[in-house]
């Protein structure tokens, strides 16, 4: 039997964000900008806030509800449409967490120890970790396969955790004899698959950063944006004529990279526009454009979550639909695995 299924999958996309905290210009330009793209090519798009993900490392219980509607608003004010998207918290489908169960069962140890988030995250405490970070990707895994989604768009870091997802389908299906789970397809492309720290550009933006200077909030205001901008790091050369003059230069790279992002054009094309000008020049160009962009998001998620029975309600809804999908996907699974199915009538396979 061919390790690749022959099974052919309708293009159904599926992509997650973590409730941990505020939402990043990473976390838009690198996931929910591009997750509106995909929705208004009119592709079946699932998203989902993976709470239970959150939690593999501590978090305050109303911090993460708040941080749960807070990020489904950033969602919603981006563009997301729950009556084209499915938008849900994955708590709500217990579906993703059973099926997480099945694929605790099928990945191996010393592929979970090869992920370089649970050795970043864990740092030299991995005796103190919980036993969900480790596990955390066997979730993803089953948050995607669960819906039989094909297409993944998520930012660079999240790579090896797709190939493990990949190694989970084609393992199962090897095990089983079967041709059931499709091998995913992770989708990084754009000029934003990793927008690095404001100040430094060898590290990530990230939610976790100690430092608030380093990212941009999709919650700061303009004169919080514009003073982050002002700010960033950078050397004293001016901007370069082509891409290949950005060697070396990681901080300048990156504020190409958010420009073009933020304005839908290649980094070439930001420096045909702007290659030659000091910074003294493209910051102000840059904070202007980011505020004409991240403002009315801004605006509009405050005003969303003046209303958190709404988002709940959304939310919900979400859920049920989200629902409809995996839970049969769940049982299929649960019976090639050899599980007796008997609740109601004949729902029992009869193998
Ligand atoms: P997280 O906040 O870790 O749950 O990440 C949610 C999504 O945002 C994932 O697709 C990440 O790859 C993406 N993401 C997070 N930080 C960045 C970043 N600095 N640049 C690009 N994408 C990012
Ligand atoms: N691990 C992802 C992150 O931190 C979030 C995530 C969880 C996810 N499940 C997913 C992303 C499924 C894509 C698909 O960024």
């Amino acid at each position: 039997m061919s390790d690749t299924p022959s099974k052919t999958f309708p293009k159904r996309i599926f992509s997650g964000i973590q409730p941990s905290g505020g939402l990043t210009l990473g976390n838009y330009l690198g996931a929910i900008k591009r997750f509106v793209t995909a929705q208004d090519e009119g592709i079946e798009t699932i998203y989902c806030l993976v709470d239970l993900h959150a939690i593999t490392v501590w978090q305050d219980p109303a911090k993460l509800r708040h941080a749960t509607r807070e990020l489904a608003a950033g969602y919603l004010a981006a563009g997301i449409d729950p009556a084209r998207s499915i938008l849900f918290n994955q708590s709500q489908v217990p579906a993703h967490a059973e099926l997480a169960w099945i694929f605790n069962c099928v990945a191996r140890m010393g592929w979970l120890r090869r992920m370089t988030q649970f050795k970043d995250k864990a740092g030299k405490h991995a005796e103190e970790a919980s036993v969900g970070l480790f596990a955390y990707p066997n979730l993803m895994a089953a948050d995607i396969l669960v819906y039989f989604a094909t297409h993944v768009p998520v930012g660079e870091d999240q790579k090896q955790h797709l190939e493990l997802a990949r190694d989970i389908a084609i393992k199962f299906n090897h095990d089983f004899g079967v041709d059931f789970f499709p091998v995913v397809e992770p989708v990084i492309e754009g000029a934003a698959t990793r927008v690095m720290s404001l100040r430094d550009g060898t590290k990530k933006m990230s939610k976790s950063d100690p430092s608030d200077q380093s990212r941009i909030n999709l919650t700061d205001d303009a004169d919080a944006i514009a003073q982050k901008i002002r700010k960033a790091r950078t050397d004293p050369e001016p901007l370069p004529e082509t891409i290949e003059g950005l060697e070396g230069r990681a901080e300048a790279r990156n504020l190409v990279n958010i420009y073009a992002a933020l304005a839908d054009v290649t980094p070439g094309q930001v420096l045909s526009a702007h290659g030659g000008k000091g910074f003294g020049t493209f910051k102000p160009a840059l904070a202007e454009l980011a505020v004409e962009k991240l403002s009315p998001l801004n605006a509009e998620m405050r005003r969303l979550m003046q209303d958190p029975a709404e988002i709940d309600r959304l939310l919900g809804q979400g859920a049920d639909r989200a629902h409809a999908i995996a839970q049969p996907i769940l049982e299929q699974t649960l019976d090639i695995v050899g599980m007796i199915r008997s609740r109601g009538a004949g729902s029992g396979s009869g193998r």
